[in-house]
């Protein structure tokens, strides 16, 4: 079934009607639902939304939150505004489902600063919804109760990242936080929190309208359902794309008109650069995790160049918290201008090889662990082009 179109998000959904189902059910029997149908979440992890609803369900407190993740900072992502521009019910039907499964009251997105367009398009929706009793008080006449706060970002990457989100969401500067505790147990204003990407809440009423059975079929088995793509670079038809998962690398070029293509970059810049080699493995989390962002380079594009782009990125963005990226950013990108002057030894490519393991594994939040990914992979895949250009030499000592 994969590569075929199908498409869950893109199909018409009425109003309220998921919502009219979840009330049907007790709390626990909607975590139950969410976990049979293997949903992950579609932020970039792919943790088990089930799981994650589960964890915040079984905390004890006087409240809890439910928070939409609509930062999508992430260098080609654009899937979420889409989203949010068409198909904002969705995403607040999905919320108020989730705080009826988890026991919470109140609802905040997080909007990304460079969205506050989408504002009135999100402000209206809320307010029909509540029109329509499907948010406020006396949802559908039940005794649940839900509503949703517009928040909007700090213009930084790192407030994707959900603890550093958090910290924003209570007026203090972006920064991530120790985990654990996780925001399921402490997380807005020390209340257990869930925190969910736009597309994630999206896929919820369809799920208890359709049954966790139907979704399953959609995907693999380790990644059920359908995935947005936001694809650009050197193909004839960009955009955002609704596929199932386990589509082939491949077929989304065949999809788009790509032709001549050397490179695609998977999951935005945090994510991996895949040569021709590996078109043919399948965009599903046990495979080539899928992200939002397919990026995609021809033969004319210099991979040094597209690596630079990439890691000065990270040295921008880098929040500075922890050393292992504030320094290994910089040395990383440092390294990628020594060997563009010709200057950059095999064996400090080693080193720097060392350094983009450690910060993977030392770095304090998600930023810096996968700011080493397009570096790794692009050494890795697009040697030959690296070595044979002289630019990375053996007779420069370190
Ligand atoms: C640097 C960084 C930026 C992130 N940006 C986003 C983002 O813009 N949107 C998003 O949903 N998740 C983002 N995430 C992932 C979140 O931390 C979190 O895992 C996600 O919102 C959880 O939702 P999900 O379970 O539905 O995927 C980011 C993570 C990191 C490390
Ligand atoms: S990994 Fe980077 S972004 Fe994350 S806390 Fe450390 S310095 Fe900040």
């Amino acid at each position: 079934m994969a590569g075929k179109r199908k498409q869950i998000l893109f199909s018409a959904l009425e109003p309220g009607l998921g919502l009219k189902k979840a009330l049907e059910h007790t709390q626990t029997e909607i975590i139950d639902i969410i976990k049979l149908s293997r949903l992950r979440g579609r932020g970039g992890a792919g943790f088990p939304t089930g799981l994650k609803w589960d964890l915040a369900y079984s905390a004890k407190a006087p409240k809890k939150f439910i928070v939409c993740n609509a930062d999508e900072g992430e260098p080609g992502t654009f899937k979420d505004r889409i989203l949010l521009n068409e198909h904002a019910k969705k995403i607040f039907e999905g919320m108020a489902i989730a705080g009826y499964a988890v026991g919470s009251q109140e609802g905040i997105i997080y909007l990304r600063a460079e969205y506050r367009y989408l504002r009135p398009v999100l402000v209206q929706a809320i307010d029909e919804l509540r029109k329509a009793h499907l948010l406020g008080k006396k949802i559908l006449g039940s005794d649940f109760q839900f509503d949703i706060d517009i928040h909007l970002g700090a213009g930084a990457y790192v407030c994707g990242e959900e603890t550093a989100l958090i910290e924003s969401l209570e007026g203090k500067r972006g920064e991530a936080r120790n985990k654990p505790p996780y925001p399921t147990e402490s997380g807005y204003m020390g209340y257990p929190t869930v925190v969910n990407n736009v597309e994630t809440f999206c896929y919820v009423p369809y799920i208890l309208i359709e049954g966790a059975a139907w979704f399953q079929k959609f995907g693999t088995f380790e990644s059920t359902g359908s995935k947005l793509f936001s694809i650009s670079g050197d193909v004839k038809k960009p955009g955002v794309y609704e596929l199932e998962m386990g589509t082939t690398v491949r077929q989304v070029l065949n999809l788009v008109e790509a032709s001549d293509t050397k490179a695609v970059q998977v999951g935005g810049a945090s994510g991996i650069c895949v040569a021709e080699k590996d078109f043919d493995k399948p965009l599903a989390f046990e495979s080539l995790p899928p992200g939002g962002s397919i990026i995609v380079f021809n033969r004319s594009r210099d991979m040094l160049n597209v690596l630079k782009n990439f890691m000065e990125f990270f040295v921008e963005e880098s929040c500075g918290q922890c050393t292992p990226c504030r320094e290994g950013t910089f040395r990383l990108l440092e390294g990628v201008k020594l060997m563009e002057q010709g200057q950059c030894s095999i064996h400090y490519l080693r080193v720097l090889r060392e350094l983009a393991e450690t910060m993977k594994i030392s770095s304090k939040c998600g930023l810096g662990q996968m700011a080493p990914n397009p570096f790794l992979s692009i050494i890795d895949n697009f040697k030959g082009e690296i070595l044979a250009r002289d630019r990375v030499t053996d007779s420069i000592p370190l």
